[in-house]
């Protein structure tokens, strides 16, 4: 499989997780029973992971390790604070406001990956200004 290839899988599957995370959150946030679906319990944790096996994979073949790339050391620290925040909006938090908070903090965190992934940069979308 060429690098491009698990390039689009790896930028597609992030487009699903930032909609799919969006979706759980808004329902979250209104105490909706769609959230109890089976397919939102799944679905959601596939794709995060197809993500992450191909943003690992695309690693190995630049052979680009985030202790030389400060970009890829972000992104990875970043995944793991949306993961956590990102369950604080969704199951953990206990009233709505501390959900719809921590729901924007999460898809800030998200958005500044994206920005670091795009720049190379762990300024992520500050490297334009
Ligand atoms: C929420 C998590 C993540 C998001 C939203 C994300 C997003 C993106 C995006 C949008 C790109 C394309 C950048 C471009 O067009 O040049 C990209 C590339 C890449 N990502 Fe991720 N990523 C995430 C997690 C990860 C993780 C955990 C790793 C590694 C362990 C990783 C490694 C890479 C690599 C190596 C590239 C290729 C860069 C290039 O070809 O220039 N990503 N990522």
């Amino acid at each position: 499989m060429g690098y491009f290839f698990i390039k689009h899988i790896h930028m597609t599957a992030a487009g699903l997780s930032l909609a799919l995370f969006s979706l759980r959150a808004w329902w979250s946030v209104r105490e909706s029973p769609q959230l109890q679906r089976r397919w939102v319990k799944i679905l959601p944790h596939l794709i995060d992971t197809v993500l992450l096996a191909a943003g690992v994979t695309l690693m190995f073949m630049l052979r680009a390790w985030p202790t030389q790339h400060p970009w890829l050391a972000a992104k990875l620290v970043g995944l793991v604070a949306y993961i956590v925040i990102g369950t604080l909006a969704i199951k953990r938090g206990k009233t709505s406001s501390i959900r719809a908070v921590a729901s924007l903090v999460a898809i800030a965190i998200f958005l500044y990956i994206v920005g670091a992934a795009l720049s190379h940069h762990p300024w992520s979308w500050w490297m334009r200004f």
